[in-house]
């Protein structure tokens, strides 16, 4: 009998979510490059394609608007064969977001305490259209409305990762990638 050679070929598909400021750039843009395919980010594919930035987006066509750009861009990715994305972080609280993006890739959430969410977002609130008109209590106040509201969707994911403090290496640990 002759002897076969298989080709065995990993795809990868990582849609990496959680709140704003968990870190969900930085971590997707290692993973990108440490598996050397595409990075992309939901934001800037809805920006790039509007032409506006996610703060005119939102002054102009108000949240709806955008909620519904941010579901199309999941219709727009499906034909693409491997990424890591990272997803605007009220994504995955649009009903059925979470069990679409389950579908479509490997799911990482990367969980981040109320405090460190407040100390980060405290330093980097002006491009976020929701946070940038708010004092430090109402972003507080801010904060834990959002996480009471979005972490029953967040824990769909299929790997939760403490991101307080991640080493990148127990990223691709947990993803079985190293
Ligand atoms: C939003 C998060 C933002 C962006 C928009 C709304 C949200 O993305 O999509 O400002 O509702 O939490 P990041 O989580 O990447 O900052």
């Amino acid at each position: 009998m002759r002897g076969k050679i298989s080709y065995f070929v990993t795809m990868h598909r990582i849609v990496v979510l959680g709140f704003m400021g968990s870190g969900k750039t930085t971590i997707g843009k290692q993973l990108a490059e440490n598996l050397q395919i595409p990075f992309l980010d939901s934001d800037h594919i809805i920006a790039e394609k509007a032409g506006m930035s996610i703060n005119e987006i939102f002054a102009a066509m108000g949240e709806q608007a955008f909620r519904r750009m941010e579901e199309k861009v999941i219709e727009d990715l499906s034909a693409l064969p491997e990424f890591v994305l990272a997803v605007g972080g009220g994504m995955p609280a649009i009903p059925g977001v979470m069990e679409r993006l389950n579908q479509l890739g490997t799911t990482v959430y990367l969980e981040v305490s109320r405090y460190e969410l407040l100390r980060r977002l405290l330093k980097d609130r002006s491009q976020r259209p929701l946070l940038k008109d708010k004092t430090e209590i109402e972003l507080k106040e801010y904060i834990d409305q959002l996480y009471h509201a979005r972490q029953s969707f967040y824990v769909k994911a299929s790997l939760v990762l403490q991101n307080d403090a991640l080493d990148f290496q127990d990223v691709l640990k947990a993803l079985n990638l190293r």
